[in-house]
């Protein structure tokens, strides 16, 4: 009969566990219940006082599941089915390794946990009988894991934070800052940001964003112009961070920088590199009409854009995204997949995988004059351009002596190109039939399309 896991916290999760003195049929029933447990949860290990039982008992195993193909899939290391009473480390190996663990009873947590990578237990079958058991990798973690909670400690106590320094400037970055700062695996010892955001990139009219959420957080923040002097570079050295994480920064970061951190600098990029390297990606996914936005982590180098990929998600688009949308949207998925990919890029069962740079792209910095449109502009074009450069530079247009915004416009059903809003220079906001009765002049993009009679 399955059980019902017991999560934590409870207090029965801090208990030492009471010796098995009688292997009768009670205790029978327990295991063939354990057993039953572990694997409705697909977990590969359970300890008796996670469901309730405060005694010690361990089962664990690790099958290599055949696919309906007939095809292992990729489970490199198994075990077999293994039950242990009264279990003892009686030999730990010098040599550590760090794996990323879950438990059943922390649904969701995983973590970066070093331990040795081979012991020996002693301890008894489930009729009692003596057994000694020489485990390796996958197998000895497992063992550890579980023989932990029958002495009440829970792989969160084995937790060292990685410090981690983030280097943020727009607020492509808040989710990542935020996500990071919520885990626990991660301790944010500093934030550096640029005073020269806002004058670098034009869209970010306020870079106080990420000052206000690390001020919240009460995480130090610190605003430098550049990391090239040694000052600083020494200055950064001090804080002894494991990992960096630079996210919509603005700046440049030297190989002096870079090397600082045991795990280098990671980055997330609103991008499937090596498409759309530089400064506008999301703006080129929306120009070019895209069917798939994506983003990569990975670790930086002093190329732009060009380092290592460490995992890379891609996503549908439905061709009416914005670029505020996107980037939200992109932001959040950036911050989750940061969250999950970066414990196996520390303990190192994901390596970062080099890009193919004879594929690369570029994109370019955008600049007021890239949110102007001709009538003689092809209807798509404008469309795009809508969506793409909001909230800045805006789509703009000069005709006859008038300078007109564009703020929205859609494709209707029959895929006519209809005007939704526009601005007049010096007037308000405005809708485009409001326009059309107060100026006496239509916008008519392209070749074939007649607003008039699309009404
Ligand atoms: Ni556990």
């Amino acid at each position: 009969m399955k059980r019902d896991i017991i999560t934590d916290p409870n207090p029965i999760l801090r208990e030492p566990a009471q010796r098995v003195e009688n292997f009768d049929m009670e205790l029978q029933t327990l295991i063939d219940d354990m057993i039953e447990t572990m694997r409705a949860d697909n977990g590969v290990g359970l300890a008796a006082p996670q469901v309730g039982i405060s005694r010690q008992i361990l089962v664990c195993e690790l099958e290599s599941e055949e696919e309906p193909d007939g095809k292992n899939n990729e489970i490199f290391e198994t075990f077999p089915l293994t039950v242990v009473c009264n279990p003892e480390i009686i030999h730990s190996s010098q040599k550590k390794c760090k794996i990323v663990e879950g438990c059943l009873s922390f649904p969701g947590l995983e973590l970066v946990i070093e331990r040795p990578e081979s012991i020996v237990v002693r301890g008894q079958d489930r009729y009692g009988q003596p057994i000694e058991i020489k485990a390796n990798k996958l197998f000895a973690r497992v063992l550890q894991h579980e023989i932990d909670h029958l002495r009440s400690t829970l792989f969160t106590d084995h937790l060292r934070e990685i410090n981690v320094i983030v280097f943020a400037g727009g607020n492509f970055a808040l989710k990542p800052l935020e996500y990071l700062a919520n885990d626990q695996q991660y301790k944010i010892s500093q934030i550096i940001t640029t005073s020269q955001l806002s004058k670098s990139r034009g869209i970010e009219t306020d870079n106080n964003q990420v000052k206000k959420l690390a001020q919240k957080l009460k995480i130090k923040v610190r605003e430098l112009d550049s990391l090239y002097d040694d000052k600083t570079v020494a200055e950064i050295k001090t804080l002894k961070a494991d990992l960096g994480i630079v996210v919509d920064f603005g700046l440049i970061i030297p190989q002096k920088v870079i090397d600082i951190f045991k795990y280098k600098i990671v980055n997330i990029h609103p991008s499937l590199l090596p498409k759309y390297r530089g400064s506008s990606p999301i703006q080129a996914t929306i120009l070019n009409g895209d069917r798939y936005a994506g983003v990569t982590l990975m670790q930086i180098n002093e190329q732009m854009d060009a380092g290592p990929v460490i995992s890379q998600y891609k996503v549908k688009l439905k061709g009416k995204e914005t670029f505020p949308m996107l980037k939200d949207y992109l932001s959040d998925l950036g911050a989750t997949i940061m969250l999950d990919a970066l414990p196996y890029y520390i303990s190192k069962e994901i390596q970062p995988k080099e890009q193919n740079h004879k594929r690369a792209s570029y994109t370019k910095k955008i600049e007021k004059k890239d949110g102007e449109v001709k009538l003689s502009d092809e209807p798509i074009t404008v469309e795009r351009k809508i969506r793409a450069y909001q909230p800045w530079p805006g789509v703009f247009l000069e005709s006859n002596s008038l300078r007109v915004v564009i703020s929205a416009a859609h494709f209707d059903k029959e895929k006519r190109f209809i005007i939704d809003r526009v601005k007049p220079a010096g007037k308000n906001e405005m809708s485009y039939r409001d326009f059309i009765n107060g100026y006496r002049t239509e916008l008519t993009f392209g070749a074939n399309i007649d607003i008039i009679n699309a009404k």
